[in-house]
Formats: structure tokens, C-alpha cells, sequence
């Protein structure tokens, strides 16, 4: 037992939760960190005691902000930092729902283990072992059934009608590691390790590839939370769902998942045809541009692609709401030069300007000098400068809704 692992089981013992609640109410006063750890230490607590004390009473006074529901959690900074966002980690854990045993491998303090664990008894596998501990500890804070065991998750076999989760670290010395194979552990490896179980999923940066090789036989997840690009995940085996290669979701409310849209594509088909400006501009959402579903998207509501490399639509008739896309009329179309549209604006009432790039390399600072500096900021127009099939093109929009 090496010494901050003896800390961190002090720290979720009685006394240690006592101090964290003291430490927690002097930073909501206002105490600031320094002055907490010097009290912390005039009291005869040690060094190590004191600073993993400090580090989770502030990672707790973060979640208090953000994750209100999750207070009642020990976690460190950076396995906050870390952790999966609660509404994505139970989206995540409904495909391990109706298997008969769920293996949460790299746990961390406990996020995914929490959401899993909420189906059915978790073993929840972690090579850190302060992080083991706190995770035990959440588990027992929220009565769930989680076997939280110090081990690699290259070398655990968890039986082959598992549903398997993984999360492998995406920070090495501070570094955000994109590349999957490079994630620690590796997501090859992590695939050879455990590609045989019924059912598997690894989440992953959502800045991946879609083409990287690794992804192949999988179903590739883009997850949203609000208008955010947050999350993406691999499913394999029972995991995926109905032969898909790609999917979109979008989550939004707190807690747990409280809305959700999500849709698939199990073609590899891109076709939507390229075709000039029409009345309408629409944005699909992020996560189905990276799942590449705005190709399907564009065809329901009858749109075109502004440009062969972007996933811009254009569109004569204004298409129903939808969580999928955003819709902006087009008021005036210039060529890329910036007096005509100075002189439109002047010409116009001053709503707020926010200019918007769509493939085209400039700088929106000097853009916005040369077209006069309008106001600035959202709720008003947007001037996009838009690669189109046939050159760059400056739209000026405004939402439709
Ligand atoms: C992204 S974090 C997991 C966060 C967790 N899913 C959550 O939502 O709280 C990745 C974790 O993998 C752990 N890890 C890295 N390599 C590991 C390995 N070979 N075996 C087990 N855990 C590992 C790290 O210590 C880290 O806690």
C-alpha cells in the first residue's frame, strides 16, 4: 500500500470526509487555496493528507458549478478532469443495459462504472490505485454494485458474454493525444485485447478519424451535448447496432439522459449532389457532420451541398425545426470583396455582425475592420464567407427561427 493510497483511504473514511466538508465550506467562503492548506496543516495534518485533501475539496467546489448532482462524489481534479460527462456516461451505459455482466476497464474515479452500475453489478478494472479507492467509495455513496479491482485492462479477461466498456486516457504530461493509437492504452490494443467479448465499447476523442483504419467493423458514435461535439465512442460486437458504421446523437438536460435524438447510416454512400447558392443556408449539427450523416439529412429536406469538401446545405424552401440542423435565410450574396457589402451594411438597420468562415482561409479580425467595424456580437446578422463550387462567395444571413 503505497502512501496516497493510505491517504485516500483515510480521506473517505470519517474523519477524512469531515475535513473534506470543512475544507469545501472555507473555500465557499472565499478562503483562498493557500490559506486552506496552511490551516490544513496547522491542524497536524501531514503534507500528503493536506494537499489530496485540497485537490478534491476544489475538484468538489467545481462540481458543485457544473454537476450540482454529483457532489455527493470524491474525485480529484484531474480525474474530474478526466471523467466522462455524466449525461454522455449514462447515454453510454444503455448498451451494456440488458447484458448479464458489465467490465468498466481504465474507471477512473467512476463516472461510466456509476452510469453502468445503475444496470446491474459492475466489476470496474483501474491502474491507479487512489483512484480505486474513490471509486469504491462512490459506488458505496450510491449503493451500487461495483467490484472496484487495481489492474490493467490489457491484462484482465473479462468472460466472453461481458459487455465491455473502456476509457483510455486521452492526456499523457498534460498533452491531448488524438491519434487512437497513441491513447493510453492504445485503442488496438485495447481492441485485440478484448475483441472477442459479446459486446464492447471504447469512448474515444471526438477529433478522430473517421477513415482511421482501427475503426473498421465498428460502429463509429459522434455524441452532442447541447450544441457541443463532446464525445465519441466505438461499439463492436452486440454493442453496435443494426450493421451501422456511423451514428449521431444529441443529449441534452442534466443528471441523467433527458432528451435524446439519434440516427445511423449503415451505407457508405455520399452522394448529395453539389449545386448552386438557393434561398436558405443550413448547418447540420456537429455530430452528423462527423458521422457523415448530413448526406442523408440534406436529402429529406431536399437540399444541396454548397461545396464537394463541406458539409454546408443550401435550400430553396425553409425545412422543418429540427434538433438536426440550423436554418439561415440569405439576405444579400457578394464576391469576396469587402466595399459592396460595407456600403449594404450602412445601407441596413445595425444589427449585431458575426462573421462566420465555411472553408475559406481568413482572418474574421481583418474582415471585420474592412467591412467598417459594424457592431458586433450573436442575436443579429452573420456574414459567411463560404467556399462554393463555384468560389468563394460572402453570404449575409439571419436565422430563421
Ligand atoms: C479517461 S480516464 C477514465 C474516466 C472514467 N471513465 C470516468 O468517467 O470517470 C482513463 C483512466 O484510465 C486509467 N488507465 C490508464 N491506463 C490503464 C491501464 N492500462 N489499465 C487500467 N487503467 C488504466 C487512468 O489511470 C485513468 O484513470
Amino acid at each position: 500500500v503505497t502512501s496516497t493510497e493510505r491517504d485516500a483511504r483515510w480521506l473517505v473514511g470519517t474523519s477524512g470526509l469531515d475535513a473534506l466538508e470543512a475544507c469545501v465550506r472555507l473555500l465557499a467562503a472565499g478562503r483562498d487555496e493557500l490559506g486552506v492548506a496552511t490551516g490544513l496543516r496547522r491542524q497536524g495534518l501531514d503534507a500528503g493528507r493536506a494537499s489530496l485533501l485540497l485537490d478534491v475539496a476544489l475538484a468538489r467546489r467545481r462540481m458543485q458549478k457544473d454537476h450540482p448532482h454529483d457532489v455527493d462524489l470524491v474525485f480529484t481534479r484531474s480525474a474530474l478532469e478526466q471523467a466522462s460527462h455524466p449525461v454522455v456516461a449514462a447515454w453510454r451505459a444503455r448498451r451494456g443495459a440488458t447484458a448479464t455482466e458489465r467490465w468498466d476497464l481504465c474507471a477512473g474515479a467512476g463516472r461510466d462504472a456509476l452510469a453502468l452500475a445503475r444496470h446491474g453489478r459492475v466489476v470496474a478494472v483501474e491502474a491507479d490505485p487512489v483512484r480505486v479507492v474513490l471509486l469504491a467509495h462512490n459506488a458505496r455513496v450510491r449503493g451500487l454494485e461495483i467490484d472496484a479491482r487495481l489492474g490493467d485492462a490489457l491484462q484482465v479477461r473479462p468472460p466472453s458474454h461481458a459487455h465491455v466498456h473502456a476509457d483510455p486516457s486521452r492526456r499523457e504530461g498534460g498533452r491531448r493525444l488524438r491519434a487512437l493509437s497513441t491513447l493510453v492504452p492504445p485503442v488496438d490494443r485495447l481492441i485485440s485485447a478484448h475483441g472477442t467479448v459479446r459486446s464492447l465499447g471504447i469512448a474515444l476523442p471526438p477529433a478522430l478519424a473517421l477513415d482511421d483504419p482501427i475503426l473498421v467493423g465498428g460502429e463509429v458514435e459522434f455524441v452532442q451535448v447541447g450544441g457541443r461535439l463532446v464525445e465519441a465512442a466505438l461499439w463492436l460486437g452486440d454493442a453496435r447496432h443494426g450493421g451501422r458504421i456511423a451514428s449521431a446523437t444529441i443529449l441534452s438536460g442534466s443528471g441523467d439522459v433527458a432528451d435524446v435524438v439519434t440516427r445511423g447510416r449503415t451505407d457508405r454512400t455520399e452522394s448529395l449532389e453539389v449545386g448552386a447558392l438557393a434561398g436558405l443556408i443550413v448547418e447540420p449539427a456537429p455530430a452528423a457532420i462527423r458521422a457523415r450523416i448530413h448526406h442523408e439529412l440534406g436529402r429529406e429536406i431536399g437540399a444541396r451541398r454548397v461545396d464537394e469538401r463541406r458539409a454546408l446545405l443550401t435550400v430553396d424552401t425553409l425545412p422543418p425545426a429540427s434538433p438536426w440542423y440550423r436554418a439561415r435565410r440569405i439576405e444579400a450574396t457578394f464576391p469576396p470583396r469587402p466595399k459592396a457589402i460595407r456600403a449594404w451594411l450602412r445601407r441596413h438597420d445595425d444589427l449585431p455582425v458575426e462573421i462566420r468562415l465555411h472553408g475559406v482561409d481568413a482572418d474574421p479580425e481583418s474582415w471585420w475592420r474592412r467591412l467598417g467595424s459594424p457592431p458586433r456580437g450573436p442575436g443579429g446578422r452573420h456574414v459567411e464567407l463560404v467556399r462554393t463550387s463555384t468560389g468563394v462567395r460572402v453570404l449575409i444571413t439571419v436565422p430563421t427561427a
